[in-house]
């Protein structure tokens, strides 16, 4: 059953509550400092809603968190700059309120006219938020008539603003349905878990296995291979034998390791050459090897282009490819060159016409960075979001809103 989207209802004269995920990087912690919205990804994502739910009539209360405060005086992380940005974005006022809820929120609220924009402040200055605490739950939804998830980044978190107040304004008979930004993540990845098209690829790379076993297990039922990179190739190599010399491996998942070879063995792709170096430094001597000569004295900090080569093989022919995690340490310009060459070769598939979906997180921060966003089919704004939808998780914030 599909999930009900704002297309569905009526928002003529409503007060809409709308979740957006707002947890945007700044330009500073200073607080006295001019604070700016470095990177206004997220905030662009949720224009195409916010200006639906505005050009059918709503008020918009919208609300998010930012960053991982530890209370209300943490002011670094107070919602004004994204208040800013989004304001000129939208070419209208945003009125930032300086609480999440109570009587100055009350009376501001109850003053909204159609097409007026409230920005809460941020959502985990309040200690109910991550608690998913009842009352504050309650009192976000006495606000509105409907509540809206646009906040993908966020869904797989039970908290008052994800997911207590769309259940509170579901209880007092308001509809509780997803924004265009939700149904675009949705389409892209779970089209990916439920039912995706064949021949299915799917890469994997970052530092830890450990934290990716049950991603993997999950890929294993329904894409047809998976190629590995990154830190947690090394796993992997060293589970079918090789020696791995200084880099990064995590004993206590070798069993792991070995176990999902030996149930998917000609379906899990690793390198074949790392480049390699003695330690994690921009001006560290590096050099690439074969996985079967890798130096003692030496760590494997990114693939090499034979790998590159493999896993391009492996992509001919794909119809669906979905990337999550860098190939290497790509914050360093020379362990970037495979993930570089790996975002070209699924830009290049994107253009021949292959569905290419990026989990959040770094291998979108590395899409960006290789200036390449603009080319695959979907980047998604979710990290911890989109690795949980892919493992087969039920995310709280999806599951509570109304189905078709
Ligand atoms: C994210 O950036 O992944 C989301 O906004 C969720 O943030 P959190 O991990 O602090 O809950």
């Amino acid at each position: 059953m599909k999930t009900k989207t704002i297309t569905d209802i009526d928002v003529q004269g409503k007060k809409v509550l709308v979740r957006v995920d707002f947890n945007v990087p700044l330009s500073s912690k200073n607080p006295a400092d001019n604070i700016t919205v470095t990177d206004d990804t997220r905030i662009k994502a949720a224009l195409p809603t916010l200006n639906y739910l505005l050009d059918h009539g709503a008020a918009l209360i919208l609300c998010s968190h930012l960053g991982r405060p530890s209370s209300a005086a943490d002011k670094q992380f107070a919602m004004d700059p994204v208040a800013a940005r989004l304001s000129e974005l939208l070419g209208r006022p945003v009125k930032k309120l300086d609480e999440v809820v109570g009587p100055s929120v009350t009376a501001a609220v109850n003053a909204m006219q159609p097409g007026d924009v409230i920005l809460l402040e941020n959502t985990r200055f309040e200690p109910g938020e991550t608690k998913n605490n009842p009352e504050l739950s309650q009192k976000l939804a006495d606000l509105a008539d409907v509540y809206v998830e646009d906040a993908f980044g966020s869904v797989h978190r039970a908290h008052a603003s994800t997911e207590g107040a769309a259940r509170m304004i579901r209880a007092k008979g308001g509809p509780a349905v997803a924004g265009f930004l939700m149904g675009k993540e949705l389409d892209a990845l779970g089209t990916a878990v439920s039912d995706p098209p064949h021949p299915y690829v799917a890469i994997m790379g970052g530092a830890k296995i450990s934290d990716k076993i049950k991603l993997i297990e999950n890929l294993l039922k329904t894409a047809d291979k998976v190629l590995i990179g990154g830190g947690m190739a090394n796993t992997f190599l060293k589970a079918q034998g090789h020696q791995l010399g200084k880099s990064l491996v995590e004993e206590d998942a070798l069993p792991e390791a070995q176990r999902l070879l030996k149930v998917a063995a000609n379906r899990i792709v690793l390198p074949t050459d790392v480049v390699v170096a003695p330690e994690v430094a921009a001006d560290a001597p590096a050099e690439t090897v074969s996985v079967w000569g890798i130096p003692p004295d030496q760590m494997a900090l990114d693939v090499g282009p034979d790998t590159i080569e493999r896993f391009n093989e492996e992509l001919q022919g794909a119809q669906l490819v979905v990337w999550n995690g860098p190939m290497g340490v790509f914050e360093i310009d020379r362990f970037a060159e495979g993930t570089n060459a790996l975002a070209k070769l699924l830009a290049a598939l994107t253009a021949h016409g292959v569905q290419v979906v990026i989990g959040g997180g770094d291998s979108a921060a590395a899409v960006r960075k290789a200036g390449l966003a603009d080319k695959m089919t979907h980047i998604s704004t979710g990290g911890g979001a989109s690795l949980e939808l892919l493992e087969g998780k039920e995310l709280p914030g999806i599951t509570v809103l109304d189905r078709k």
